[in-house]
Parts: C-alpha cells; sequence; structure tokens
C-alpha cells in the first residue's frame, strides 16, 4: 500500500477508537481567515445550488474556513457567526469526509467542535452513498468531496420559548446554511442543499445523537 495510504488509515484507527466519539482524539482546525477575501456582494452574486463536483479534495484550512464561516464562534462571549434565538444556539454540524474527500484525513463523520474549533470523530469510512440514498436517492450528492448535515435540538430552544423554539430552530438553519453557502463560494468552492430526506434513514447514515433531528444537508466541493 502507498505510504500515505497506510498513514491515514493508521490515523483513521487511531482517531475512531471502539470507544466512539465521546472522548476520541479532536481534530484541531486551523484559525480561521478574517480579513481579505471574496468581496461579499461577489458571493451572493455567484451564489447558487451545486450539485456536481470535481473529485479534488479540500485542504483543512478550508474545512475550518467553511465551518467558522456557517456557524463558528466570533465573540468572546460565544457569540457565533449565525444569530441564535436568545443565543441558545440548538444546532450541531456534523462533517460527512469522503475517501479522499479531505486531504490527510480519513473518511468519516465528524462533529463539529464551535468552541474549540475542532472536529471530534463520530464513525469511521465513507458514508456519503448512504446520506445520498437516504436523501431519496439524489445520487449526484455522493460525489462531492463533503457534506455537512445541519442537525437541531429542539429542547435547547423549547426549553425557552416552549413550541415556538421549534420554529426558531428552523429558521436558524436557514441562516447557517446561507452563511456556508457564501463561505463555499468565497474558498472558490460551491454548495448545494438538500431538504428531500427520510430523516430516520439519514440520522442512521451519519450516526447522529437520538436528540439531534437532521435539518439539511449541504454537499461541498469544487466546481467541476
Ligand atoms: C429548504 C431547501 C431544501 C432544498 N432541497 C433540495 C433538494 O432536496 N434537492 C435539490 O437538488 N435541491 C434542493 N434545494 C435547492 C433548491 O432547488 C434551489 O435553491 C432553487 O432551485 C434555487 O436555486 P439556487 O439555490 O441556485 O438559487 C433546496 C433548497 C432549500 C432552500
Amino acid at each position: 500500500m502507498h505510504i500515505l495510504g497506510s498513514l491515514i488509515m493508521a490515523m483513521g484507527i487511531l482517531l475512531f477508537h471502539p470507544s466512539g466519539g465521546q472522548g476520541a482524539e479532536a481534530i484541531k482546525l486551523p484559525p480561521p481567515v478574517k480579513k481579505g477575501g471574496m468581496p461579499l456582494v461577489e458571493a451572493l452574486e455567484v451564489r447558487r445550488t451545486v450539485r456536481r463536483f470535481a473529485s479534488r479534495p479540500l485542504d483543512l484550512g478550508r474545512v475550518s474556513q467553511l465551518l467558522w464561516g456557517a456557524d463558528g464562534t466570533s465573540d468572546p462571549r460565544g457569540l457565533r457567526t449565525s444569530p441564535s434565538a436568545g443565543a441558545t444556539y440548538p444546532l450541531d454540524l456534523y462533517l460527512v469526509v469522503g475517501e479522499r474527500g479531505v486531504k490527510d484525513m480519513p473518511a468519516g463523520v465528524y462533529h463539529y467542535q464551535v468552541a474549540a474549533h475542532a472536529l471530534t470523530p463520530v464513525a469511521p469510512g465513507d458514508a456519503r452513498a448512504a446520506v445520498a440514498r437516504a436523501s431519496l436517492h439524489q445520487s449526484w450528492m455522493a460525489e462531492a468531496p463533503v457534506m455537512v448535515v445541519i442537525a437541531g435540538e429542539y429542547r435547547r430552544c423549547t426549553a425557552r420559548y416552549g413550541e415556538r423554539g421549534v420554529r426558531y430552530t428552523h429558521m436558524e438553519a436557514g441562516n447557517v446554511s446561507q452563511n456556508l453557502f457564501l463561505a463555499a463560494e468565497a474558498l472558490g468552492l460551491g454548495a448545494g442543499i438538500v431538504g428531500a430526506f427520510e430523516d430516520k434513514a439519514l440520522a442512521q447514515a451519519v450516526k447522529l445523537p437520538p436528540a439531534h433531528e437532521p435539518l439539511l444537508v449541504m454537499p461541498v466541493g469544487y466546481k467541476p
């Protein structure tokens, strides 16, 4: 086997320890770049739902920028790039990394740790095909090197706002998705957005904890 392949496989064994996501070794993301970049008006102008991707892998810097742009910490008080009703932050982001989807990173599902700006491994293996199947067989999704699953834990928001917290959680998924779209365009990438999926099948494909409801899937990659 190619030496890089063995190295990535060894990393995979270390990362996805049988003890599961909790306590498994986190991958610290490089700090996001907060100056310069594509002007906002340009990103707004070029943003489109992208459904075709080049097989080129992303680097960790782009992954960092995407996740931070979507819902990262932007204030020492813990406030984020995306607004949240009463700062209850009911959303979690999961990164589905395909085989050779991100340079030097094993395929698998990872959980974005917002405060630490890190990824913790949830499950090893390439889950893209299972996600595409769960999304009513939208096979184009599996061509993207990575996907971001936006999941909501309603009780964080309903504990304060009652039933209305469900509505707020859905609104927030919209905020995060548009941030992610614009962050992708600013990085020279493209993103898709998918709301048509079987909830249970998708939750199983990415091993979501029972309280985390899948709300949107966003495949991301270079445009062909
Ligand atoms: C909530 C939501 C769910 C969507 N679900 C899907 C989907 O399951 N599959 C898909 O191909 N596009 C999906 N789209 C993308 C829309 O089809 C797309 O945004 C629309 O055609 C406008 O194109 P644009 O995003 O390029 O401006 C969804 C968009 C939103 C906002």
